[in-house]
Formats: structure tokens, sequence, C-alpha cells
């Protein structure tokens, strides 16, 4: 049976360093864009995809997205019946149409760990993953429904891909594959930070994945990787080598607000729309 998406993992757990001191008491995926968290972004890309249930790991120090996405009786009483509730009607929205549930990373010993804590709130179906510091905008389907669409198809783990400059392949996980429709490649090899000259490609991974449920017991097998961390990308590297990943070059503009460019361009860009 084809078993559909409905659970969305958010990986939360991470120190944002890049973002200090902002991110010493806050939660790098709050860092609003415009008015609105980032994490907010994430979630209306994953309702939008069709996944109604979503998953947060987070770790110390951020209550703050927990409490975000619940009532605020106080606030809410205060503003009951004045022309101030409108700026609530989305988050509070969202909050009707999804359920939330949260888990701790204890440690934060990598992207790949911070997914298999998830384990104990997707269980074993195939689930979406956000990286909500990764912003993405489509004029049309949002880059999850994107994927979703392609999942129905192939029912395979899928990896969003862009094409960066050679000098920026370090940031990355990095594919090589066969193209077989445009745009979509079937990975047989990825590397996480490779150096320009180790690099198979310039097609880069963001942060956003479907992943099929047997990644957990290669996460389970993973020794750390690059960075002494457990990574997502040696994980994939199993799945493809059993042809089991998808890269897909999607449509639409990505920005890395966790990063102060990235995240000022994020904010110009909305800006100028909002205006338009
Ligand atoms: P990043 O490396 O971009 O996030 O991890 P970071 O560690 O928070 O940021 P910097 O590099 O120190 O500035 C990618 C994603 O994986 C999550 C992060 O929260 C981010 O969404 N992550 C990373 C975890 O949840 N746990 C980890 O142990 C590592």
């Amino acid at each position: 049976m084809k078993k559909i998406i409905t659970k969305c993992l958010f990986p939360a757990a991470g120190y944002g360093t890049r973002f200090l001191p902002a991110t010493k008491a806050m939660p790098k995926e709050m860092l609003p864009v415009l008015n609105k968290p980032l994490i907010q972004y994430g979630v209306e890309e994953a309702l939008d995809a069709g996944c109604h249930c979503m998953a947060i790991v987070t770790g110390r120090g951020k209550r703050a997205i927990e409490d975000h996405f619940d009532i605020s009786y106080e606030l809410e009483h205060q503003i009951q019946g004045t022309d101030k509730e409108a700026y609530l009607k989305d988050v509070r929205s969202i909050m009707e149409s999804c359920t939330f549930s949260y888990t701790r990373q204890k440690e934060m010993l990598g992207l790949g760990h911070a997914i298999l804590t998830g384990e104990t709130l997707v269980g074993n179906e195939p689930f979406a993953v956000i990286l909500a510091d990764d912003l993405c905008v489509s004029e049309q389907d949002g880059v999850l429904a994107q994927m979703v669409g392609l999942y129905k198809k192939y029912q395979k783990s899928i990896v969003a891909i862009q094409e960066v400059a050679m000098s920026e392949v370090d940031k990355y996980g990095v594919i090589s594959g066969r193209e077989i429709e445009e745009g979509i490649y079937e990975v047989d090899f990825m590397v996480e930070k490779p150096s320009m000259n180790e690099a198979p490609s310039n097609l880069a991974v963001i942060g956003r994945y479907i992943l099929t449920p047997d990644i957990f017991d290669i996460l389970r097998e993973t020794k750390p990787g690059k960075k002494g961390e457990i990574q997502i990308t040696d994980a994939l590297l199993k799945q493809a080598q059993n042809k089991g990943v998808l890269a897909y070059k999607f449509k639409g503009k990505r920005y890395d607000c966790g990063s102060i460019d990235g995240f000022i361009q994020a904010t110009n860009a909305l800006y100028n729309k909002l205006k338009d």
C-alpha cells in the first residue's frame, strides 16, 4: 500500500552559533523574518504539503518554540475584541489545523542524531523533514509540497538540491547521480561538506527531505563523521547505494537564515513582496 506523508519533523536543537549573541537565550528558529518566526514559515510549508502532525526536536533553551504554538491566555484576553486580534489570526489557525509533539535532543550530536531522536514522534512511516533556518519561498506550490508530489510517484527518500558556486560546496552535503527526469537525479554518491576538489558536483542539499523509515536503523549504525557529528548525509549514502534516494532541484528560492547574509536577503525579499 502506498504510504502518504502526514508527519513533518523539525530538527531544532542546534545551537545557532552563527547568530550569537542573538541565539544565546533565544532559539534560532524564533528569529523573525518580518513579524513571523522562522519555524512558523516551516510549519506553514508543511501544512501546505498536507502534513498535519508537526514533530519538533528541541533542546535546552528552546521552550519559546512550544509557547509560540500554544495559547497565551493573558495576552489573548487582553486584546480580545480589539483590532489587534487580527495579528494572531494566522498562528491561531495553524494551531487549529495541526498537532504538535516535542522531544528533546539531550546532546547536540549532529543533524543525523537529531533525526534519530525524532523517531519516537515519527514511528515507522515515511516522513518529511524541514530545517526551519532554510526559508524557502515559491511562486506556486511550496517546496515540500513539490517533494510530496514526487514521493507519491517514486516512494523513495528525496533530498532537495540547488546548484551552488564551487567555492561554497564545503558548506553543504553534495550529491552526484543520474538525471532520470528533468531536475530529478537518482543519487549514487553523496558527501558532507567536501572540499572543492573532493566535491562530486555543485549540487548541494538544502534543508528539505523526505525520508523512508529504514533511515532510523541506518542512523543507529552510523558513526560520527565530519565535525564528529552523526551526519544524515552518511546515512543517506547507505540508502543511495540501494538506489533508495532521489535528489530534486526544487522550484523556488531558498534563503539560509542561519547566516546573517541569508537572513537579511530573506527579510528584504519578503518585505519587497509585502509592499508590491
Ligand atoms: P546547523 O549546523 O545549520 O545548525 O544544523 P546550528 O548548529 O544550529 O547552527 P550553527 O552552525 O551553530 O550556526 C542544521 C539543522 O540541524 C539542527 C539545527 O537546529 C538546524 O536546524 N540540528 C543540528 C539539531 O537539531 N541538532 C544537532 O545536534 C545539530
